[in-house]
């Protein structure tokens, strides 16, 4: 088998509610899907996390390195295209870029063998994941408060019992909204807090201090993520556990987080951080170090297939009868193609979502919508 052929679809939707997070606002929902066709004409998808026209110019970028390749030598693939861009590319881009790649690859892997990604990996622990809400962004043009009561409130009413909002728009105001938002959830659903780095050490100490009671499970992102040592400010000065890991590329980004302590919950993107190929190292070493890991999603179902296989495969850690269970970061926010590019939507049934069992991701392209939505 031989790869023939790399694509990359760069898909976008043009908002008409925009919506705010601590340092960006989205007009659009972008995505950049990775295509990788072998001259048996079997077809592996991927996705890349980040910006989606610049993920597909290092994807195209990458392809000559690869066309002509067996499809299953996939860590020497990884290792190859790792180590051309390594000079300028060690974190970022390059990553991104193979993540989505490499994704596609294991696609092919599973459907070439005719077994689900998760087998490939190891085989699973679990098949049905418990998933949270991700919402809770700041409305243009809104009332904020009102609008996360609402919006968060409807979350547990569909049958999430865990949800998380975002943060980062200053103390005082957010202190109010997550205390407006346990109201409006209940005391008994689980809460997290995101603030995209849109805080110093100061401030994410004081907020955290400010709302520890209000049983958040999580203080996601508090500060910019090169400052590991700003990470241990907030982890020792407030009593939240901190998590992070969305921004961090390869194993050796993980590795430095992990040797300094800096978060109690690392979420490895597996879009972002390398793929499948790089998310297994970082699971192990998370493992070694005794860090919970709980995997980031922000994508189309192509990236919540492939986060799916690799909750399958996180090692119970430690094993007990009532076990730990890492939950499905899902995004609740407006994407009308998110689910759409797949014939069969993965969908969650009381706030569970079931493992992909099909070869491969588990997933069938649905290419009408990826036409439609291509830009
Ligand atoms: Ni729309
Ligand atoms: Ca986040």
């Amino acid at each position: 088998m031989k790869i023939v052929a790399v694509r990359t679809h760069v898909l976008r939707h043009t908002l008409d509610r925009q919506f705010q997070s601590a340092f960006s606002t989205f007009t659009d929902r972008w995505a950049c899907l990775v295509e990788v066709e072998c001259d048996d004409g079997t077809v592996g998808w991927g996705e890349c996390l980040g910006p989606s026209t610049a993920n597909a110019a290092v994807v195209q970028a990458m392809a000559p390195l690869i066309i002509g390749r067996d499809p299953l030598e996939i860590e020497p693939i990884w290792l190859e295209l790792y180590n051309q861009f390594r000079d300028q590319g060690q974190r970022g881009l390059t990553i991104t870029a193979i993540s989505g790649i490499d994704i596609a690859l294991w696609d092919i892997a599973g459907k070439h063998f005719g077994v689900p990604v998760h087998v490939l990996l190891g085989g699973a622990f679990r098949k049905r994941i418990p998933a949270y809400a991700t919402g809770g962004f700041r409305p243009l043009g809104e009332d904020r408060r009102a609008a996360l009561e609402a919006e968060t409130a409807g979350y547990i009413a569909e049958g999430f019992s865990a949800t998380k909002i975002k943060i980062g728009f200053g103390v005082e105001e957010d202190a109010e909204v997550i205390a407006a938002v346990r109201a409006a959830i209940g005391p008994d659903a689980q809460l997290m807090i995101d603030a995209n780095h849109g805080y110093d050490a100061i401030e994410a100490v004081a907020l955290g201090n400010r709302v520890a009671d209000l049983g958040i499970d999580w203080f996601e992102e508090p500060v910019t993520p090169e400052l590991l040592d700003s990470y241990c400010d907030v982890k020792a000065g407030q009593p939240i556990p901190v998590a992070a890991g969305e921004t961090w590329h390869g194993r050796w980004a993980f590795a430095e987080a992990i040797a300094k302590r800096a978060v109690d919950i690392l979420q490895p993107d597996v879009c972002g951080c390398g793929g499948f190929t790089e998310m297994k190292k970082i699971i192990s070493m998370a493992e070694v170090a005794g860090v919970r890991l709980v995997p980031h999603v922000w994508g189309t179902a192509v990236q919540i297939a492939a986060s799916l296989h690799v909750h399958a495969i996180l090692p119970p850690s430690p094993p007990r009868h009532e076990r730990y269970q890492p939950q499905l970061e899902f995004d609740r926010t407006h994407n009308p193609y998110r689910q759409a590019i797949i014939t069969k939507p993965i969908e969650h049934v009381e706030g569970v979502v079931a493992v992909p069992e099909g070869p491969g991701l588990g997933i069938e392209i649905n290419r009408g919508m990826i036409e439609k939505y291509s830009v």
